[in-house]
C-alpha cells in the first residue's frame, strides 16, 4: 500500500517542517509506505527533515530535459539530487492549466526514470467525459500516449484521478473505482506492464479511505487537500496499513 501526499502550491518552510515532524513522529506502519510531494522550494530541506524516517519524497513535476535554457524549470536530475525518489507527472492541473499533452507527460516520465526516480503518471477523465460515458476510452488514450514503451523504464506508478473528483469532495462509487482500476490494469498489461502500483486520487479523506483502499486493484492513494493536515494524512495511511495487514 502506498499513500502519496501532493501538497501542491501550499506552504512555506515552517509549515512543511511542522507537517513533516508530525508525520515522522508517528509510529511506523508496516505494509503502508507514505510519500510526500512538497513544493519544489522545500524539497532539499524536506529531504533533510525526512532523513532516518520511512517517509519518501516526491516532486510534483519535472522538465523533460536534463539542463539548459529553460527558465523557471527544474530537471529530474536536479530533483533526484535534492533527494526525491518519485516524480509526479501529468497531474490534471498541469494538463488543464498548463496545456501538458500526453507526449509531454511521457517525456517527463522517461526523464524521471533517467534520473533514477519512479514516475507517478496521472490520468483521469473530465466531468463531461464521465457524463458522456467516455471514461474508459479517455483513460486508454491517455495511457497509450503517456506511458513509456514497456522495457524503456525500470518502474512505474499510475494514479487514476477523475478530474471532477479533485478537490470537490465528490468521488466515483466504489464499484466505478473498482471497474476503472480493472480496465487500467488490463490496458497496462496490453502495453506490456504487469503488476503496476495503481493509486486512486480525488477527494480521498479519512472518512472514505478504508472503503476505497480495500478495493481489489487499488494499491494506494494520491491525496491532495487531506495531505496538508498531518492527522488526516496519517489516518488515511493507517487505513492503508490495516488493509495491507
Ligand atoms: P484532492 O486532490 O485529494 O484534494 O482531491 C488530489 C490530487 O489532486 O492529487
Amino acid at each position: 500500500m502506498m499513500i502519496v501526499g501532493n501538497w501542491k502550491m501550499n506552504g512555506q518552510q515552517a509549515d512543511g517542517q511542522q507537517l513533516i515532524e508530525a508525520l515522522t513522529a508517528a509510529p511506523a506502519m508496516s505494509g503502508c509506505e507514505m510519500v510526500i510531494a512538497p513544493p519544489a522550494t522545500m524539497l532539499s530541506q524536506a529531504a533533510g527533515w525526512l532523513q532516518g524516517s520511512a517517509v519518501g519524497l516526491a516532486a510534483q513535476d519535472c522538465h523533460a530535459e536534463s539542463s539548459g535554457a529553460f527558465t523557471g524549470s527544474v530537471s529530474s536530475e536536479m530533483l533526484r539530487d535534492a533527494g526525491c525518489e518519485h516524480i509526479i507527472v501529468g497531474h490534471s492541473e498541469r494538463r488543464t492549466l498548463l496545456g501538458e499533452t500526453d507526449a509531454d507527460v511521457q517525456a517527463k516520465a522517461l526523464a524521471a526514470d533517467r534520473a533514477g526516480c519512479t514516475p507517478i503518471i496521472c490520468i483521469g477523465e473530465t466531468e463531461q467525459q464521465y457524463r458522456d460515458g467516455d471514461t474508459k476510452t479517455v483513460l486508454e488514450t491517455q495511457l497509450e500516449g503517456s506511458v513509456p514503451k514497456s522495457g524503456s523504464i525500470r518502474s512505474l506508478i499510475v494514479a487514476y484521478e477523475p478530474v471532477w473528483a479533485i478537490g470537490t469532495g465528490l468521488t466515483p462509487s466504489t464499484d466505478e473505482i473498482h471497474a476503472v482500476h480493472k480496465a487500467i490494469g488490463e490496458k497496462l498489461a496490453a502495453l506490456g506492464y504487469a503488476d503496476i502500483t495503481l493509486l486512486y486520487g480525488g477527494s480521498v479523506k479519512p472518512a472514505n479511505a478504508s472503503e476505497i483502499l480495500a478495493l481489489d486493484g487499488v494499491s494506494g492513494a494520491l491525496v491532495g487537500g487531506a495531505s496538508l493536515d498531518a492527522e488526516s494524512f496519517l489516518a488515511i495511511a493507517r487505513a492503508g496499513a490495516r488493509i495491507a495487514a
